[in-house]
């Protein structure tokens, strides 16, 4: 509902949610019906306009108003694109031409013109006749040259363009005739009037007769239409009503009264099932009818709907070998069956597909699927199948719910709490105020009685799942019928609500089901939100996201294929292959004897897909076996601890991110010589000196430091040197890498033979920067004064060299040799007489420099804490 000023006519745009109102006050509102905003507005001028249409192709708001002009502006810029005056008096009404570049307008000055947009607005034709108000006009939908005029001169006036003069008139109404349309339908050559003789007339205008009078309205009628898809004529009036006819039988269906004053006029639109109406105070759009198509697929793929009351039928096997897209249209040859009696709301087929049943206006009438002839009928208000194709339920009030076996009344019950919704299939659910019960088809004996307001049931073929749709959710619950057996045996277990055991809660997934269906155990549905998905095991997989709301038909295992059908009768299909879901339903019912069986049927590009499903199952042995992703059986042979598998894979795969990941699990295993092999493969010097630290193997060490120094590694080599206490190599490496300073600190810790030779090379380095700086340092050997106790230093290194280092010590010995740090290395070399000449040895290669970010002083500290660990 949109308040507003007077609404003089209503426009409803083809493609966006917009409705136009034009308004007495001058002013033009464009509406968002679905969000219910104003989106724009148009201030005309200061007098009612009375007429104003969309043209969606040119994205224009054409308006007339009383100030006789028509303006013209496009929506999007609200830019006026156009103006003229087109009439000497108020402008009534605006008919726009569905493909020419033309407007009619008609008017007060008793003219109705044609004007071509595409030839700067000229007026290419006049229309004379009327002798009095033109109040509206209507262009043929079948067939565009013509249209048709009211007028309050009484009349109505068919006209041809190309042709000045009226090719015929009908007279009838008693006052001034308001409000015309067409009868769009294929079947009759019809008009509809209004006027304010307060009656509707309904005009033949091949053999121009009027056929019908409709009368009701208890002032002027203002507004007519035939609705462009449903059987129903609607009328407006200044009595505030609008009723809806059947357009027929004209048996008056329905008085809507909003309370907003007077109706001026109304507008459908084709395609869809929202009609707009403007009144005094404001506008209202209502939906009529069923979103949902009348529309069911036997299991062999024969299809039937309603289009309207004509029933059609298209075989999917005609065909032939076509080759489908998914989403596609499906290029299906229709054949008419015949018309209803009944206009038809649903179409169902019954479980085997011989049956088909037509429900509409209270009624219901079965007919052989084949021939579609009449079997049975009868009033209801619903009707549902069981799942036994011979037997069907039909609600016949708010209380009463027949039973129905071969087309004879078995039993008529009155549920507990009464009926205000009834589903069919392997139970029979009957929903009231109190929430839904399931009875039994043979007997009505109450199973169960769930808390719960249902919108659809759907039971898997096999009766052992079944899936309730809410307007929230959905919940997929195990029908026990073994419990409910036992129970009905021994009566125990068994409440006023029912046997406590019949159903147990398998899952609810928070998604608005539109249409569903079951294969097997895969839950099949649409949503609210348009995706077609299906649900199995606690999992939803996509099918497809939809451009539209779709309907499902029904699933043909042989093509692999599921079908859809849309409001306007559109078929379209969606692969999904028959083996994936077979294998999934034998998975969820741990049937690993049957998923084997099925495996070799699912192609190959299939089998991750299904290997997920299966992981996420918990099996995931068994995904490691079905999977075709190497990324994917890795990530599985992982988690499964498969050392072997993994490492095949990361040698495919030659990737340092597997071999890490390997290492890791290797690792975690105690599988060192594979963990070190991985490491190596993945370059990672880090994690192999852990590893040879961490397990004590001193020859690994001694490779490492190889290999970490020719690869340029050389935190790692100076780590691994320090560690085997090369303190030879691990001098010459800082001196390699220029790191001269932490060298000379290095010699002087622990080679001071060394100091003077690194000294010089210091000195020689730091002069190219800074001679001053490089001048200041001192040689020990030049300087004896300055370092006391050189002499005993070096005879301590010597004592070191030859007595302790290179020796290694098994690591048992761990507890028994004293630490470094409580070591007085001076007080051990006192009397120690060297045994050979100590004269060390250099290279005077000069090496790349490369950065040693290690500080030497953090050496100690460093390498006690990897001893004690
Ligand atoms: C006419 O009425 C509408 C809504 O009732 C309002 O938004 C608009 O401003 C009015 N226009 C004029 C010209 O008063
Ligand atoms: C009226 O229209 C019909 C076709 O719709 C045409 O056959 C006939 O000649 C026309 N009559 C006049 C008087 O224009
Ligand atoms: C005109 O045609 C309608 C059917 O559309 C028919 O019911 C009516 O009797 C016909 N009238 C005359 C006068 O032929
Ligand atoms: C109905 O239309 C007449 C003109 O034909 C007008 O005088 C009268 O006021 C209208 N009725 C109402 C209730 O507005
Ligand atoms: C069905 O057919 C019977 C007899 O063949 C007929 O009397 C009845 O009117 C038909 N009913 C409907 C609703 O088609
Ligand atoms: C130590 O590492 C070497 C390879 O670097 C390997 O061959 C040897 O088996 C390892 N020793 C132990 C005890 O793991």
């Amino acid at each position: 509902i949109a308040r507003s000023d007077r609404v003089k006519s209503v426009d409803l745009h083809p493609t966006e949610p917009w409705m136009l109102a034009s308004l007495y006050n001058g002013s033009v509102c464009v509406w968002n019906h679905e969000t219910q905003t104003l989106v724009k507005t148009f201030e005309v001028c200061d007098l009612p306009v009375r007429a104003s249409k969309f043209v969606a192709r040119k994205n224009w708001v054409i308006t007339g108003a009383d100030d006789m002009q028509i303006r013209v502006f496009n929506y999007n810029t609200l830019e006026r694109v156009h103006m003229f005056e087109a009439h000497s008096d108020y402008i009534r009404c605006i008919a726009v031409h569905p493909t020419q570049p033309y407007i009619l307008t008609s008017s007060d000055d008793m003219l109705i013109k044609l004007w071509d947009w595409e030839k700067k607005w000229s007026c290419s034709q006049v229309f004379e006749g009327h002798t009095h108000y033109v109040m509206q006009i209507v262009i043929n939908p079948k067939d565009n040259n013509q249209f048709a005029s009211a007028s309050l001169d009484r009349t109505i006036k068919v006209w041809q363009l190309g042709s000045s003069s009226p090719n015929f008139t009908l007279e009838g109404h008693e006052k001034g005739v308001n409000c015309i349309d067409y009868y769009s339908g294929g079947d009759k050559p019809y008009l509809i009037s209004g006027a304010d003789d307060r009656q509707v007339k309904i005009w033949d205008y091949q053999n121009k007769t009027c056929v019908q009078t409709l009368e009701g309205h208890a002032q002027n009628v203002s507004c007519v239409s035939f609705h462009p898809e449903l059987p129903i004529i609607i009328t407006g009036s200044e009595d505030g009503t609008v009723r809806i006819w059947h357009s027929s039988t004209y048996r008056l269906e329905s008085t809507l009264n909003y309370g907003m004053e007077r109706v001026w006029c109304v507008c459908g639109l084709r395609g869809s099932n929202n009609v707009a109406l403007g009144y005094d105070e404001g506008s209202i759009i209502i939906k009529v009818g069923r979103e949902e198509p009348a529309m069911s697929m036997d299991t062999n793929g024969k299809i039937i709907w309603a289009k309207h009351s004509e029933i059609q039928q298209a075989n999917l096997k005609a065909m032939g070998d076509t080759e489908i897209k998914d989403g596609e249209r499906l290029p299906l040859a229709v054949k008419d069956m015949g018309s209803c009696e009944i206009y038809p709301q649903t179409i169902q087929h019954n479980p085997n597909g011989r049956f088909v049943v037509v429900c509409g206006d209270g009624e219901y009438i079965i007919y052989t699927a084949m021939a579609l002839r009449n079997k049975s009928f009868g009033s209801a208000q619903e009707f549902v199948w069981a799942h036994d194709s011979s037997e069907y339920a039909i609600r016949e009030s708010n209380s009463v719910v027949k039973i129905f076996k071969n087309f004879k009344e078995k039993k008529s019950f009155k549920p507990d709490f009464g009926a205000e919704g009834i589903y069919g299939g392997f139970l029979l659910g009957v929903r009231s105020v109190n929430g839904l019960a399931f009875y039994d088809w043979e007997n009505t004996e109450l199973i169960r009685r769930i808390e719960i307001q249902p919108k659809h049931i759907f039971w898997s073929d096999s009766g052992e799942l079944v899936c309730i749709a809410t307007e929230e959710s959905f919940f997929i619950l195990r029908y026990l019928a073994d419990k409910v057996a036992a129970s009905q045996e021994n009566n125990e277990g068994v409440t006023e609500d029912g046997i406590e055991d019949a159903f147990e809660v398998q899952g609810e997934i928070q998604e608005i089901v539109k249409t569903g269906l079951w294969v097997g155990d895969c839950f099949i549905y649409t949503s609210s939100v348009n995706r077609l998905n299906y649900y199995v095991g606690g999992e939803i997989v996509t099918i497809a996201h939809l451009d539209r709301t779709m309907y499902l038909l029904g699933y043909i295992p042989k093509d692999d294929r599921l079908y859809l059908g849309d409001k306007e009768l559109n078929i379209v299909s969606y692969s999904l292959l028959v083996s994936v879901l077979e294998y999934q339903t034998a998975v969820m019912r741990r049937d690993f004897g049957m998923a084997d069986k099925v495996l070799p049927t699912i192609p190959k590009e299939q089998r991750t897909r299904v290997a997920h499903f299966l992981e996420k199952q918990g099996f995931k042995q068994q995904a490691l076996a079905v999977s075709t992703d190497p990324e994917h059986r890795f990530e599985l042979a992982l988690q499964l601890g498969e050392l072997k598998i993994a490492y095949q894979l990361a040698v495919e795969a030659e990737s340092e991110q597997k071999w890490k990941q390997l290492a890791e699990l290797a690792i975690s295993k105690c599988q060192f010589g594979l963990a070190q092999e991985c490491l190596h493969h993945a370059q990672d010097y880090g994690g192999l000196l852990l590893l040879a630290t961490a397990s004590g193997n001193a020859t690994m060490v001694g490779k490492l430091a190889e290999g970490a120094e020719r690869d340029g590694k050389n935190n790692v080599a100076f780590m691994t040197y320090f560690l085997q206490g090369k303190l030879d190599q691990c001098l010459e490496l800082l001196i390699r890498t220029n790191r001269l300073p932490e060298a000379a600190f290095l010699a002087r810790t622990y080679l001071p033979s060394q100091v003077s030779r690194v000294v010089k090379l210091w000195r020689e380095n730091l002069a190219k920067v800074n001679q001053k700086a490089a001048e200041s340092l001192a040689d020990p050997t030049e300087y004896e004064n300055l370092f006391p106790g050189l002499k005993e230093a070096f005879a301590a290194e010597h004592y070191l060299r030859e007595a302790c280092l290179g020796s290694s010590r098994p690591a048992k010995d761990y507890p028994l040799v004293t630490a470094n740090e409580d070591r007085n290395i001076l007080e051990e070399a006192q009397g120690y007489e060297p045994k050979g000449t100590f004269i060390p040895q250099f290279s005077k290669v000069q090496y790349p420099t490369s950065s040693v970010n290690l500080a030497v002083f953090f050496l100690h500290l460093q390498v006690f804490t990897l001893c004690k660990n």
